[in-house]
């Protein structure tokens, strides 16, 4: 790519916040602590989860950047960020989600394989950039395309960084032809974050954003972006950011009998907790997340102070004190939901918090059934543990 290069080591890594929790260090990979991830519905760029395969790109220079728009189309074409610029802005809030989200918590279970990432490997921004609908209509492929004439069915986004899984090659990721064609899907070629320029480690200059879709689809330094016949072949795709049954082991996987991860599915985790708090109040506010992928909203949050034998509802919001509701015209569809409960907790609280989603899709009560190898998508019911101080215990007498 013409102005940026893929570092072959670590020695040109951006500033990151002090407080991220680093769960690997090269390739970075870091996450907020959970209480700094729900203090606002707009996650600030420096609290945003990390997650990166190689080393951070350098655009050496952005005047002679630019990404190539080709494949199966009829005017391939190379735009610079002025080019990209002059398509119109639009701006998408999103959350983007790591399929490995909450993956320490599967390993007790049963261990798996990958980065541990506690329950922020996640953000909701917004997102600012051209459409990838408009970006694929300059070369000659209309809105709404399943596919193309010469057979194109899928986007394939290539990037600058050198991944190890990638055999020292770049990463990329691909999705279907018709979402990105589709203008309602609000596929972004962004540029921005939050309203600033997105930095190095999210993408600068320009990076896919796949709302909705697991965040290992939302390719970052993008060099190129390909009308295909076939879903992108890179590890990514069909080697990894799969989901296996219980039953498959190391000995007996077979990648190809799986499809690649797309949409995620609901989830919801408390931050004001840690896994085991000890409180001195028997009154409790409890506060996290709860999100779903396609495009589906947040129908309910439940809660339980005894492991979930009784439930109550929590309020959920986006805009501040205001009560979200699912689908409606002024929510954004593709970002999370807070939620937030004032509990009374009984000593020794198991406290549990599962979320259903717009479609009627309930988080499984535990990891058991879904646990898999690679310790992708756990959403199984968040519960923490409460370890009453001594004066809480001794009021229940
Ligand atoms: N794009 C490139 N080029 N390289 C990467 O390593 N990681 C992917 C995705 N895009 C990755 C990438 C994964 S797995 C996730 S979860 C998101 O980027 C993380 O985006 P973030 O670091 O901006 O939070």
């Amino acid at each position: 790519m013409p102005g940026v290069t893929g570092p072959s080591e670590y020695s040109q890594e951006p500033p990151r916040h002090r407080s991220l929790k680093i769960n690997a260090k090269e390739p970075f990979n870091a996450e907020p602590p959970r209480s700094a991830l729900v203090a606002s519905y707009i996650t600030p760029v420096d609290m945003f989860y990390k997650r990166n395969h190689g080393p951070i790109p350098i655009v050496d220079d952005i005047e002679k950047y630019c990404v190539s728009i080709n494949g199966l189309v009829e005017h391939p074409k190379e735009l610079s960020m002025a080019d990209i610029r002059k398509l119109p802005k639009y701006t998408v809030t999103a959350t983007l989600q790591c399929a490995g989200n909450r993956r320490t918590a599967m390993s007790k279970t049963r261990t798996v394989k990958g980065v541990g990432w506690d329950v922020a490997a996640l953000g909701n921004a917004t997102w600012g950039g051209a459409k990838l609908s408009d970006v694929l209509e300059l070369v000659g492929i209309p809105k709404h395309t399943e596919i193309t004439s010469s057979g194109g069915k899928h986007v394939e986004f290539i990037s600058v960084d050198m991944c190890k899984e990638e055999k020292g090659g770049p990463y990329k990721a691909s999705i279907p032809l018709s979402q990105a064609t589709n203008p309602a899907a609000d596929v972004l070629l962004a540029y921005e974050m939050n309203g600033e320029i997105l930095n190095r480690d999210h993408g600068y200059p320009l990076r896919g954003i796949v709302p909705g879709v697991i965040g290992a689809r939302s390719v970052k330094w993008l060099d190129s972006v390909s009308v295909v016949v076939e879903q992108c072949q890179g590890f990514f795709m069909q080697l990894d950011y799969k989901m296996f049954p219980p039953s498959v082991n190391w000995d007996n996987i077979i990648w190809s009998t799986r499809r690649a991860c797309m949409d995620f599915p609901v989830q919801c985790a408390i931050c004001s907790l840690e896994d085991v708090s000890v409180v001195k109040d028997r009154k409790v506010t409890i506060s996290g997340y709860a999100v779903s992928g396609g495009g589906r909203g947040i129908e309910r949050v439940d809660i339980s102070v005894d492991g979930g034998k009784t439930w109550m509802e929590a309020f959920r919001y986006q805009k501040s004190g205001v009560p979200y509701v699912a689908e409606d015209v002024d929510s954004d569809k593709w970002a999370w939901v807070l939620f937030k409960a004032e509990v009374e907790i009984p000593p020794n609280a198991e406290i549990v918090a599962k979320a259903v989603d717009s479609a009627s899709n309930v988080q499984p009560e535990n990891v058991e059934g879904i646990w898999n190898l690679r310790g992708i998508l756990n959403t199984s019911w968040h519960r923490v543990q409460i370890q009453s101080s001594p004066q809480v215990a001794h009021s229940n007498l």
